[in-house]
Order: C-alpha cells, then sequence, then structure tokens
C-alpha cells in the first residue's frame, strides 16, 4: 500500500491508499462535499484529480450515479455476428475506463474501518471480510486512516451481503457462500452438469479433484455424489479460504480438503475423477475476482488439459466444464479446443450440453447480445487416448 497526502483547511494529512484492482494511488486530491455539482466533479476527474468526498454518504452514492449518467452509452448497439470479437474488447475497454473514472471519489475509512460521514453505514464487518483486520486491530499503529475509492466500497458493502446471505444451490439442497473477489456461483447451469453427468465407470466413490474450486461448490456437489475424498484447489487465496468456510459449513470438511497451488496438487498425486471449471475468456484478469473469468492465453485451460493424463487413474476421467460463449466472441475456435485436448492425448468419450439460464441472456440491448443467445455450456468427459 502506497501513502497519499492532501491539504485540507490547511492542514497536510496522509492516509494509505488501498485498491483492490491495483489502480495507482491518486496523484492530486481535491476534497469535495455535497456543493460540488455532477459537471463540475466529472471536469475534475477526467482532469486526473480524485476526489475526496467529505460530504453525506448518500449524496456521494447519488453523485456517483449522477457522473455515471452523463458518461457516453456503455457501448455500441449490438453488432453484427462478424464484430461481436471487436465489440468484445470495446466493451471490455469502455467498462474499463468508465470504472476508473468513477474510482475516482475516493472516502476515507477510519483506523477502525468506520466512515466518518453524515448517513455513512457501518461497514466495518463488510471491510473486514474483504480487507482483513483494521490496522488497530492487527497491531500496526503506523496508520490509521485508508482512502478508497467509492466504487470499490461499495462493491465490498455488496458483496458481503451476498456472503451472509449465501447462494441457493439447487443441486446441493445447501446455500453457498461467495467471498469477496471470489468467483460466485450464480449461474446454476453448469452446476447441474456436474451433479448429473455420470460417474467414471465402475467407481462409485472416486478420489476427486476439484482444480480452481472457487468458493468449492463443485467439490461440495461431488462429495455428496458419494467420492470418497475430494481435494481442491485454487490459485487465489480468498477463494481458498472461502472453500474451507463452505466445507466447514457443510459438515464436508472430513472429505474436502482445500489447499493453495497453481492448478495441481503437489505430489505428482492422481485422482479417478479430475473436474476443472477455468475461467472461460481468454484475456487478462485485473483483479482477483477476474482470476474467474478471464485466462491469459488460455494458459489455464492448455495446463490443465496437457498434464490431465499425468494426474488421473488407470480408469480415471477429467471434466472440463467450459462455455463456448469464447467461440461466439471469436476469441477461441472449436477446433482449437479440439486440437489441444488431441495434442495432450486425451480424447472425448462423451459431452454434456446445456443452455445458461441467466438474465443477460434475454437482453437484447447487451452489446454482446448475439453472442449470449448462443452460448451453450459443455462438460466435456476426456480419458486419456489408448494408444
Ligand atoms: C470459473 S471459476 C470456477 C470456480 C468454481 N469451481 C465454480 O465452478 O464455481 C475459476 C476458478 O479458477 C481459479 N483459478 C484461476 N487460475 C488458477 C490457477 N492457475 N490455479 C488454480 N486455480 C485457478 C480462479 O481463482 C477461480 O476460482
Amino acid at each position: 500500500m502506497s501513502t497519499v497526502s492532501w491539504t485540507e483547511n490547511g492542514t497536510r494529512r496522509n492516509a494509505l491508499w488501498h485498491s483492490e484492482n491495483g489502480t495507482a494511488a491518486p496523484a492530486r486530491i481535491v476534497v469535495v462535499d455535497d456543493r460540488m455539482s455532477a459537471n463540475a466533479a466529472l471536469r475534475l476527474a477526467q482532469s486526473g484529480s480524485s476526489l475526496l468526498w467529505r460530504g453525506d454518504f448518500h449524496n456521494a452514492r447519488q453523485l456517483l450515479r449522477a457522473i455515471d449518467r452523463r458518461l457516453p452509452e456503455k457501448s455500441s448497439p449490438a453488432p453484427e455476428r462478424g464484430d461481436l470479437g471487436f465489440s468484445f474488447h470495446a466493451h471490455r475497454q469502455a467498462r474499463s475506463e468508465r470504472a476508473a473514472l468513477l474510482g475516482r471519489i475516493v472516502i476515507v475509512l477510519e483506523h477502525d474501518h468506520s466512515i466518518r460521514l453524515r448517513r455513512a453505514p457501518d461497514v466495518r464487518a463488510a471491510c473486514k471480510h474483504a480487507y482483513g483486520k483494521p490496522t488497530n486491530e492487527s497491531g500496526d499503529v503506523s496508520s490509521g486512516m485508508m482512502l478508497v475509492s467509492l466504487p470499490e466500497l461499495l462493491g465490498v458493502i455488496g458483496a458481503f451481503q451476498w456472503h451472509r446471505k449465501g447462494i441457493d444451490i439447487a443441486a446441493l439442497g445447501a446455500r453457498i457462500h461467495p467471498g469477496y473477489g471470489v468467483f460466485a456461483p450464480t449461474r446454476d447451469e453448469y452446476i447441474d452438469l456436474v451433479a448429473r453427468a455420470p460417474l467414471p465407470h465402475g467407481i462409485d466413490h472416486p478420489v476427486v479433484f476439484d482444480i480452481g474450486t472457487g468458493t468449492g461448490v463443485l467439490a461440495a456437489v461431488l462429495a455428496q455424489r458419494g467420492a470418497r475424498e475430494v481435494l481442491a484447489t485454487d490459485i487465489n487465496p480468498r477463494a481458498v479460504q472461502c472453500a474451507r468456510e463452505n466445507m466447514q459449513q457443510l459438515g464436508l470438511t472430513g472429505r474436502v480438503r482445500v489447499v493453495e497451488a497453481d492448478l495441481w496438487p503437489g505430489n505428482q498425486q492422481r485422482a479417478d475423477l479430475i473436474v476443472c471449471n477455468p475461467p472461460w475468456l481468454p484475456g487478462c484478469p485485473t483483479s482477483a475476482l477476474e482470476l474467474g473469468i478471464y485466462d491469459p492465453a488460455s494458459d489455464v485451460l492448455n495446463r490443465f488439459l496437457g498434464n490431465l493424463a499425468d494426474h488421473l487413474t488407470p480408469h480415471g476421467e477429467g471434466w472440463l466444464i467450459l462455455s463456448d460463449l469464447a467461440e461466439h466472441l471469436g476469441l477461441r475456435t472449436r477446433d482449437e479446443l479440439l486440437a489441444r485436448i488431441a495434442d495432450a492425448g486425451l480424447e472425448v468419450t462423451a459431452r454434456h450440453e446445456t443452455t445458461p439460464r441467466h438474465a443477460r441472456i434475454a437482453d437484447s440491448t447487451d452489446p454482446l447480445h448475439a453472442a449470449r443467445a448462443r452460448e451453450r455450456t459443455v462438460l466435456w468427459r476426456l480419458t486419456p487416448r489408448i494408444p
């Protein structure tokens, strides 16, 4: 964390800058309050200043919304099929520029993560969930205050609400509680695929690996289906903690072990069933949460396929769960995927497909609508090819 300084009422002040997505610390900070109009705030933000809000908390949210409305339309109209790849990159770029601009509204979190603004909510529990103990609790007395962007803080609050409420997983008959910065299983169609696909022939109680476990939802489904033992991995430490907590709540800690690892658990262990729901889109993640969505140059997918055979027991099977959205966006072709499977010495023994049911599919104003409307989610059953 870097330190930022600004002058307020003639006094020089300092705070630690915190940004979950690695946004650079503000170079220039202007103190503003309820008297600031949205137009003036937008001009300041566009000129590169960060606006430290000292007014009413609800007014800050309204200011954010008002600035958002003043920005150009989020994206161009839904393109023809051929332009979808271009449109996807333009859409991502536009969203990131918008987020950078809105992120210039910043507020102070006190040493105990409280906010000293009128009508401010108590965000201490939400911040502790996302950021860990505040500095005073962790014994670090060198610095008290933290400066964060308001959109990030609103994300922290929203994530905590999700965490507390949980997501009902029909296939589990239980709730899964996503953590801040952890891929949330809000789409249930891929979970149903894992809940229904036949287990490897002749192995009723398989030893399972769940690679990239996120909240642990698939590990839990497979434990419930009778897996003797599940070893779940994730590269995101928040996911590891979140999955462990979910296993605890589901009473599955005896059968599901969660470890932090880059894809594979160590010691060259083998499993009868290896499940992986990798990030579905080739692209660069810009935060821990996006580790669940974007896979730089399909590295996770390629390494999973490339090493799968070495981790399977003789009659074992790999289940790769992948949406074909990347294919519809022109980011990967079906032939490329099949070639990677073949190059890894694997063959496809079955494919189980389903149609996503999430709300965005019906949104015809979404610039990616043409791709989303054709999206299918596929569970690929893979075994080592017999020479
Ligand atoms: C699409 S999410 C799936 C999460 C969960 N399995 C599910 O189905 O809801 C992909 C997960 O892979 C994890 N991940 C990404 N790269 C990884 C890597 N190199 N090793 C292990 N896990 C990784 C992400 O942190 C994320 O939790």
